[in-house]
């Protein structure tokens, strides 16, 4: 159900470690090449190093800035995350600390749909009273990544992206739908045991991804009683983008009003959406009231969505 009051993202920031590691780079050690890598993914290059925690933090900071609050006005950290800092405890808690907070702290682990899920939480926090929430989706996805193996090491990269979440009292902004689901019979398609790499049926998960987007999309869409074409900008987990133009095609979204950064990024799991939403506003790609879509889907398989009319 929408909220019956608004919800607003005030601030936005992003975070990319310096080292770039290209498609030429991989090359050196890798049986592909750098024209098959962007013909079948859409990917030129992607950036490792930084920790989980600290590019967090960095987004965070650069989203209170944007948003003008201090970081001490932040009732909760929401933090998405694939490849936390330790197995336990989450790094969450850690985030807050460098932020200089004491409030409520936690990870989601939704793999790729982590910051969807986390805005839709927010959401119901800000419900319960909350004021104002940060959610970020952040990755070293490095750790986990063997690029060596030319079926995963093309993909994944590190980046974080972080959202100011506030409830909105003018109602402007609001979250008209929502959508978060799970089919835990596809755990095997992308995964990590404990202190190994991210094993996948690349295929596969392309398969399903391209039906789960839809799935998603058409109920919120349903949800908030909008057409693929009342929608201004789209969102979607940068993965492929051979996955984004073939959901596309079947929804009658058109990849001119798609936010992409995928070329430059890879696939940063969790942090794709918030990285790729910073993008888009510092290019002017959003007015206010806009309506957003933010499409995520991954490991689990896992998917969400949330439309959003952007706050004035
Ligand atoms: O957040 C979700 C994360 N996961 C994903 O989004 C993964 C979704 N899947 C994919 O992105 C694609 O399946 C891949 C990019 C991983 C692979 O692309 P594909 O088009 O499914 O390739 P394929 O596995 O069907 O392989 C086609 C050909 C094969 O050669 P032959 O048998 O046709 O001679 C592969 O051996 O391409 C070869 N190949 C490569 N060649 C150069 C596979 N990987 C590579 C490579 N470089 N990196």
């Amino acid at each position: 159900m929408p909220a019956p009051w608004g919800l607003k993202l005030t601030g936005v920031g992003a975070a990319l470690p310096e080292k770039v590691l290209t498609n030429q780079d991989l090359t050196a050690w890798m049986d592909t090449t750098d024209e098959w890598i962007r013909e079948r993914t859409g990917i030129a290059e992607r950036r490792i190093g930084g920790s989980t925690s600290g590019l967090a933090t960095q987004a965070a900071q650069r989203a209170l800035s944007d948003a003008g609050v201090d970081a001490q006005s932040i009732d909760q950290v929401i933090l998405a995350t694939t490849s936390p800092d330790h197995v336990c405890p989450g790094t969450a808690p850690a985030v807050a600390r460098e932020l200089g907070l004491d409030c409520g702290a936690f990870d989601v682990q939704a793999a790729c749909s982590g910051w969807v899920y986390g805005l839709v939480v927010a959401n119901g926090l800000l419900l319960q009273g909350l004021e104002r929430i940060l959610v970020i989706g952040a990755e070293s996805l490095d750790r986990i990544t063997d690029y060596h193996d030319r079926g995963t090491g093309i993909l994944f990269g590190n980046g974080a992206g972080a959202a100011v979440v506030e409830r909105d009292d003018t109602g402007t902004g609001q979250l008209l739908g929502w959508d978060l689901g799970s089919n835990g019979n596809y755990v095997h398609i992308l995964y990590a045991d404990h202190g190994d790499v991210l094993q996948m049926d690349g295929k596969e998960v392309f398969r399903q991804a391209v039906q789960v987007i839809q799935r998603s999309a058409k109920a919120t869409m349903e949800q908030a009683g909008v057409e693929a074409d009342d929608i201004d900008l789209v969102i979607p987990h940068q993965a492929n983008i051979r996955i984004v133009e073939s959901a596309w095609k079947k929804l009658g979204f058109s990849m001119d009003k798609t936010a992409m950064v995928l070329e430059r990024t890879g696939n940063t799991s969790a942090a794709s959406i918030p990285l790729a939403l910073d993008d888009a506003l510092v290019n002017g790609r959003i007015e206010p009231g806009d309506l957003v879509m933010f499409l995520g889907f991954g490991a689990g398989m896992t998917w969400a969505s949330a439309l959003v009319r952007w706050n004035a």
